[in-house]
């Protein structure tokens, strides 16, 4: 059932191929050059009236939600706000009629997002879901929604959920855009265009698996680890960071990289690996000083760089250099070699990647 995998959770990475194909499937037609999500068909002029978005869900779908925050703002420039289930129905959050309420979960089932979805609906907002186990609880309880249709998911890491959350995120931030004349036609056809290329830059990455199993011997006696991002980026950081504790045991932080300067740097000595992704975008400039700042302190520098980069390359300690894509997809590419550094880290310092201790699949207590 593992595919001929050791793992459930390689297994899973390595779906990404084609889960994302699945995911975008009926909906993304590069031919009428169209985005159509039926599950919200009908709430697309609420959500293009719409005067904000609040986004929830835990650990890794509320990462997602975080890449939802700049795809919506970019494209559809609707405020959003992105919370914890847990913070935001224990606060006496503000609601009101008009929000739109956007649930993230793989399982359907996490406790309390389940409860911040009943708060949300008793203010009389509009709630949508993004799940991907079909008739599970979130998606009974919320007005309308759109699966991710990335199949199961065994590991309790969650990679191929994250990458079909933030698809399906994309394109409705896409459809929203479009529909309200923020995002131009121009920009919606090279990402309708794109989308079509994913697959086949995931695949790209997957054949440098092994250099990356290599890659990651070197840090296996880690105890700490930093990821930074910018941008789009920032959310993926958070991402990787929170792969590598929860499988390897290794404390890891994901910060945008500019806040490094206000305090984690202090943390910088030659015994911290910095991962970081680079890839050439609005902030790459910006990028580039930060890991100078990280390499004039002996720091171990890892960057997720666009193929044929030279510049991080003479400064970096490792790349890894991934495919060319538009920004605002970057993060669907970015986040698979941390998925797989995650991994190897955590298999070379024998550990159960598929049931890490203390967690669970789905996490329906409160
Ligand atoms: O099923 P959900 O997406 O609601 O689960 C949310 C989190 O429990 C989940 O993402 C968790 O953080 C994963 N173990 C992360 O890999």
């Amino acid at each position: 059932e593992k595919g001929g995998y050791e793992h459930f959770m390689l297994k899973e990475i390595f779906e990404q191929t084609s889960s994302i194909h699945d995911t975008i499937r009926g909906r993304v037609s590069p031919q009428n050059k169209e985005v159509f999500l039926g599950g919200i068909n009908d709430v697309i002029p609420k959500l293009v009236n719409a005067r904000r978005i609040l986004i929830i869900g835990c650990g890794t779908s509320w990462h997602a939600g975080m890449v939802g925050e700049y795809l919506f703002e970019e494209f559809a420039r609707i405020p959003v706000e992105v919370e914890y289930a847990s913070e935001f129905r224990y606060r006496n959050p503000v609601i009101f009629e008009d929000d739109i309420v956007l649930a993230i979960s793989q399982s359907g089932e996490t406790a309390d997002t389940l409860a911040a979805i009943k708060l949300a609906k008793q203010a009389g907002a509009t709630v949508l879901g993004i799940c991907n186990v079909v008739g599970s609880s979130i998606p009974r309880e919320t007005d309308a929604g759109v699966y991710t249709h990335a199949g199961p998911e065994i590991g309790v890491a969650s990679t191929k959920a994250f990458t079909a959350q933030v698809t399906v995120l994309t394109m409705m931030a896409m459809l929203v855009g479009y529909r309200k004349g923020t995002l131009p036609k121009e920009e919606y056809h090279k990402l309708i265009d794109e989308f079509a290329h994913l697959p086949e830059k995931i695949a790209k990455i997957l054949e440098k698996d092994q250099d990356i199993k290599e890659l990651s011997k070197r840090y296996i006696e880690s105890t700490n680890a930093l990821y930074l991002g910018r941008g789009f980026l920032f959310p993926v950081a958070l991402e990787g960071a929170l792969k590598l504790k929860e499988i390897s045991y290794i404390h890891a932080e994901g910060y945008p990289a500019a806040e490094m300067k206000h305090g984690p740097i202090a943390l910088i000595d030659e015994h911290m690996p910095v991962f970081v992704a680079a890839t050439k975008d609005k902030s790459y400039e910006k990028i580039v000083s930060n890991i100078q700042e990280v390499k004039a302190r002996k720091g171990h520098v890892i960057a997720i760089v666009t193929e044929g980069d030279t510049v991080i390359a003479d400064m970096a300690d490792y790349v890894i250099e991934i495919p060319e894509t538009l920004e605002a997809l970057a993060p669907l590419l970015t986040v698979v070699p941390f998925q797989l550094i995650s991994y190897y880290i955590a298999v070379l310092r024998g550990c159960n990647v598929d049931q890490p201790r203390n967690l669970a699949k789905s996490v329906t207590v409160e």
